[in-house]
């Protein structure tokens, strides 16, 4: 789904301004009109004509232009903007930002807003530490600005911790984040996804095809929806989504042991993890040799259902159940439900499903069989997410 808003993006003086000409492409492939302001500085690191050129509009640096009407640049450009998002923000910036200081086009444009502000800091790590940086940061929370990172890793200066700009990927998801209606605000959301993997010896597994970008989906959404989220991941290449704490396993019983220590606290379990039904029952300490010629034989146990532990909790969270079946769907999906005593299973065709970008989900609770149709995996999400909360809000209000 196209973001399609209307954004300002300031940059200011920081080495990470080169990765505001990704972070403006990718708003523009989601359909959004960026309206690009940059301050002096900004123009040491990256030219205003790189991103007039990935922007498609004039790029605005001057107070003083005499193009902007009535010379009301300070109110003209952020007037008609759903958010202004300052991408690098300097600790400088910061600083005049909470200072209320306006000396320039920027700075100017934060002060007479009537959209929110989000600020994606960057800076040495020394700077982002100072003591007079972190006072502004937390002024500028109480002020209502929101923050974007920083993140913490490799800075350009050589030096290693927090204060590196987010990804422009990161930024992006802030941006969607924002504007994503709040539906599961003040909730605890517990989620497994990925596969697991059962050693036979240190270097064979069994394990299940899963990619995990459905999990991760539904961890995103549920974030984007307000959310406090906790991922319980198997094995996986992904990121976690911004935002989202997670915790890495291997095995079912390790995910076992991981979902019974956040369960009690959870407001809704999601399971969508592809849990191995059996482990090994004696993984060897070695790499097992090759025989000669007359097979092998391994004795499996089978492993704990997870969720339907979880669904028998005595206080139990709101439980959904994942279903990847290869035929009959509904009629799989229906047992299933049945079985585990869960309130809602999203089922869909394992075939279509794994490892792709899209999906087609059918929802199953008691009202009946509700159809998602065809879409992105996080479009899905954002789907099952808002009718998880349909559901929850009849069940157990907010507080
Ligand atoms: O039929 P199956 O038991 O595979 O049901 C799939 C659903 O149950 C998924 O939500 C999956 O995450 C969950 N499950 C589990 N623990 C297992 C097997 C499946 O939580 N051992």
């Amino acid at each position: 789904m196209a973001l399609g808003k209307r954004i300002l993006l300031g940059l200011t003086g920081g080495i990470a301004a080169y990765k505001s000409a990704q972070l403006v492409r990718m708003l523009v492939k989601s359909g959004c009109d960026v309206r690009v302001v940059m301050t002096e500085s900004a123009c040491r690191f990256i030219t205003p004509v790189t991103l007039q050129a990935l922007s498609g509009q004039t790029v605005w640096t001057d107070l003083w232009d005499p193009r902007i009407a009535d010379n009301m640049g300070h109110i003209e450009l952020s007037r008609d903007r759903e958010l202004i998002v300052v991408a690098p923000a300097s600790a400088n910036f910061m600083a005049k930002v909470v200072q209320g200081q306006a000396d320039d086009l920027l700075t100017t444009l934060c002060l007479a807003r009537d959209c929110a502000l989000m600020v994606a800091p960057a800076m040495n790590r020394q700077m982002w530490d100072n003591p007079a940086t972190q006072r502004n940061v937390a002024q500028l929370r109480k002020d209502g600005v929101l923050l974007a990172g920083p993140d913490s890793g490799d800075q350009a200066c050589g030096e290693t911790g927090m204060g590196r700009m987010l990804e422009p990927e990161g930024v992006f998801e802030e941006i969607e984040s924002y504007f994503q209606p709040k539906t599961l605000s003040g909730r605890k959301v517990l989620i497994t996804a990925g596969p697991t993997s059962e050693p036979i010896d240190p270097v064979r597994t069994i394990t299940n095809s899963s990619s995990g970008k459905m999990g991760y989906a539904v961890a995103q959404a549920a974030r984007q929806a307000g959310a406090e989220v906790t991922l319980i991941s198997g094995p996986t290449a992904l990121a976690a989504p911004s935002g989202v704490a997670r915790v890495d396993v291997k095995t079912a019983r390790q995910m076992f042991d991981a979902v019974k220590k956040f369960a009690a606290a959870a407001d809704i379990f999601i399971s969508v993890a592809a849990v191995a039904d059996y482990h090994v029952v004696n993984p060897s300490a070695q790499k097992v040799k090759k025989g000669d010629g007359k097979g092998m034989t391994i004795e499996l146990a089978e492993n704990p259902d997870i969720l339907a532990y979880v669904a028998s909790l005595p206080n139990a969270p709101f439980c959904v159940g994942f279903a990847a079946e290869t035929e009959a769907v509904s009629k799989h999906a229906k047992e299933k439900r049945a079985r585990k005593k869960i309130p809602l299973l999203a089922a869909n065709l394992a075939q279509q499903a794994l490892g792709a970008d899209d999906n087609e989900i059918t929802l199953f609770d008691d009202a009946g069989e509700h159809p998602l149709g065809r879409g992105a995996k996080l479009d899905q999400a954002r789907k099952l997410v808002s009718h998880i909360a349909t559901l929850l809000q009849k069940r157990k209000p907010a507080a």
